[in-house]
């Protein structure tokens, strides 16, 4: 297996990264020659090449671009694809029907945070879709998990990951300032913030999410509910409708239990 690389960011590097021992290693294409060539140097394979050379990809192609250059890649990559490719992207919104058929695409979406190159992608889930059999084979020798997502799911795939990372990231960041205006002390946040998410995944994989709400909105603690409402809003003022919603959305899973 010969792998190639269109775009040098954070997930197409960890993904050459993690496989350099395993697969053959052909062009690196990079806007930047220089941070493709120092690639190449630390890795010891590879062609660094930037978008002005003259060469077509063969076998696998992994295009690294963001989700905003990733529609523009066709565009981009037209007069290097050779005729034997078969082109991946990583992104878990865009479905890999964004590529030309005749690239053969698929993507492997990581569920994970991949911050730089040296992230190991080992027993990280893939959502995968496209060219099922060559996203399986890939995902399997950076030894990680995967699924396969159905056609025309990318966009609610994509949405419930969102909701599960970065909105719960958005509401310990609220409850960190919270102990920060209460003056109590950092270390026990960490504590505690860690506690009452692992605990809240464990009890929400053994009961569902309906069974295993708590807290004084499930427990109908009205006055509760209601200073805590003031408190919200007295100290995030720009936020304060953000308390009323979440009030919503847990009433209306006690309606289902
Ligand atoms: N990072 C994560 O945590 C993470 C996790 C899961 C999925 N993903 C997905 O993985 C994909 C890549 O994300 P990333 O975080 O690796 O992005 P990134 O680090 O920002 O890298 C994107 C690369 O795209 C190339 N690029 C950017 N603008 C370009 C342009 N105008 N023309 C040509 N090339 C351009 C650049 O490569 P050159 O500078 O080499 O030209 C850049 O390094 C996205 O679909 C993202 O949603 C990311």
């Amino acid at each position: 297996m010969i792998v190639n690389v269109a775009g040098l960011g954070r997930v197409s590097s960890s993904i050459i990264y993690n496989l350099k021992d395993k697969v053959e290693i052909g062009y690196i294409l990079s806007r930047n020659k220089e941070k493709a060539k120092n690639f190449v140097k630390e890795i010891g394979k590879g062609i660094p090449v930037d978008y002005t050379d003259d060469f077509k990809f063969e076998d696998i192609l992994f295009v690294g671009y963001s989700d905003s250059v990733l529609l523009k890649a066709p565009e981009l990559l037209e007069k290097f694809i050779g005729k034997n490719v078969s082109a991946i992207h990583f992104s878990g919104y865009f479905s890999s029907k964004i590529f030309p058929s005749d690239w053969n695409p698929s993507s492997i979406h990581p569920n994970c945070p991949i911050p730089r190159k040296e992230t190991k992608l080992k027993n990280v889930i893939f959502g995968i879709e496209g060219n099922i059999e060559l996203a399986k084979n890939v995902v399997t020798l950076l030894e990680g998990r995967y699924f396969i997502i159905p056609e025309n799911s990318k966009s609610f795939y994509h949405l419930a990951a969102v909701l599960m990372s970065n909105f719960p990231h958005a509401l310990v960041f609220l409850a960190e300032r919270l102990y920060e205006i209460g003056k109590i002390e950092k270390k026990n946040f960490y504590e505690v913030m860690e506690s009452l998410l692992i605990n809240t995944v464990k009890n929400i994989k053994k009961n569902g999410t309906v069974e295993s709400i708590t807290g004084p909105i499930a427990r109908k603690d009205i006055e509760i509910v209601r200073s805590e409402r003031e408190i919200f809003c007295r100290n995030f003022p720009e936020f304060c409708q953000l308390y009323e919603i979440f009030v919503q959305i847990i009433s209306s899973m006690n309606e289902e239990k």
